[in-house]
């Protein structure tokens, strides 16, 4: 376990002024997870070259793949690399993806964190009202900030199931944000994890390409709660693309992702412009670093030093990045 430690020592921001910047000015900070030392370095040259905020997410599967303490030296290690990129004022967040208890938020910020997610989506409305309670309580004190969730996206949050995706409700946001004392909150308008998001009978195929397109997201319902809560950060989950490309070579070069369907970039780019102020980006990343990788193989059949296919592979994921930090959530120049 990582010694006690507050971000601030480390060169790490919460996400208070920069979402505050964000819901003003209509677009919408990255929340790109990282598990390995390639997307670590991917993240931060994009986030540096675009001058970027950008928050870097572990998820409870990162720490146990990468490890608590190796991913907290990281992100202090993303930090520096910034500088050293030529950034002098790096925004970084080190932020705790899908929390799943009270223990693992405060285990994260005595280690570092500046933000965390309490992810209590599947629990009744008074449970999860508790526990997000308890974690703001604890994480005020140090000035770390705290995401909530209410509504549940379909597919899997971690280890937070839900066979279908139940949309949030706007007449509880005021009291679920009020009680809670949360600094954002993560909703359900139709977006789910992974690089499967709809099923085909879900949508309407492009007679061309034979390719999904997929139901729009309820800007209804998230319209409704800017309503209730003018001004207040919304956080979208589950907000991959998907992009048919990174798809196509894939399975050119032996995958099988038939069907892989995600969130439109132009859907994501109108719930920029509103108070959704945290994007989350996982799967684009992972089929962005497979694409490239499979490409190599395929192409280079005698290669077997990692340096060699994970060179291409950061690229390619650096290469997503930019495009959604400039092209998707206009966080560019925000510095
Ligand atoms: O919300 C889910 C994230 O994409 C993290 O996924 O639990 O496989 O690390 P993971
Ligand atoms: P995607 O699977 O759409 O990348 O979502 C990631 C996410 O929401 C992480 O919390
Ligand atoms: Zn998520």
């Amino acid at each position: 376990m990582a010694k006690k430690v507050s971000y601030k020592q480390l060169g790490l921001v919460n996400t208070k002024k920069m979402f505050a910047k964000a819901v003003k000015g209509g677009y919408a900070i990255p929340a790109f997870n990282f598990n390995t030392m390639e997307q670590m370095q991917a993240i931060v040259q994009a986030a540096v070259e675009t001058k970027s905020p950008v928050i870097m997410q572990v998820s409870k599967g990162a720490r146990k793949y990468a490890n608590p303490t190796i991913l907290r030296y990281m992100a202090q290690g993303a930090v520096e690399y910034a500088k050293e990129l030529g950034c002098a004022n790096p925004q970084i967040v080190l932020h705790l993806d899908h929390g799943d208890s009270f223990e693992t938020c405060k285990s994260c910020i005595d280690s570092g964190f500046s933000s965390v997610m309490i992810d209590g989506s599947s629990k009744p409305y008074e449970e999860n009202i508790a526990l997000t309670k308890q974690v703001v309580e604890y994480a005020h004190k140090f000035d770390v900030t705290v995401e909530a969730e209410r509504g549940v996206l379909a597919g899997v949050e971690d280890e937070v199931s839900a066979a279908e995706s139940h949309y949030t409700k706007p007449e509880e946001v005021i009291d679920f944000s009020t009680r809670t004392g949360c600094d954002s909150l993560a909703i359900s308008i139709g977006t789910s994890h992974g690089a499967y998001k709809f099923k085909p009978e879900q949508c309407t195929r492009d007679p061309k390409t034979g390719k999904l397109i997929p139901p729009p997201l309820a800007f209804d319902v998230l319209h409704a709660i800017e309503e209730k809560l003018p001004g207040f950060p919304i956080v979208l989950h589950g907000s991959s693309s998907v992009p048919q490309d990174e798809v196509d070579t894939i399975n050119k070069f032996g995958g099988k992702l038939p069907d892989a369907v995600g969130i439109p970039e132009e859907q994501l780019r109108e719930a920029a412009k509103s108070a959704v102020c945290k994007i989350n980006i996982d799967s684009d990343s992972r089929l962005a670093m497979t694409a490239a990788i499979r490409q190599h193989f395929a192409e280079h059949p005698d290669h077997f030093d990692p340096r060699q296919y994970l060179t291409p592979a950061r690229d390619n994921m650096k290469k997503m990045y930019i495009h959604k930090i400039v092209n998707v959530l206009g966080s560019n120049d925000k510095l």
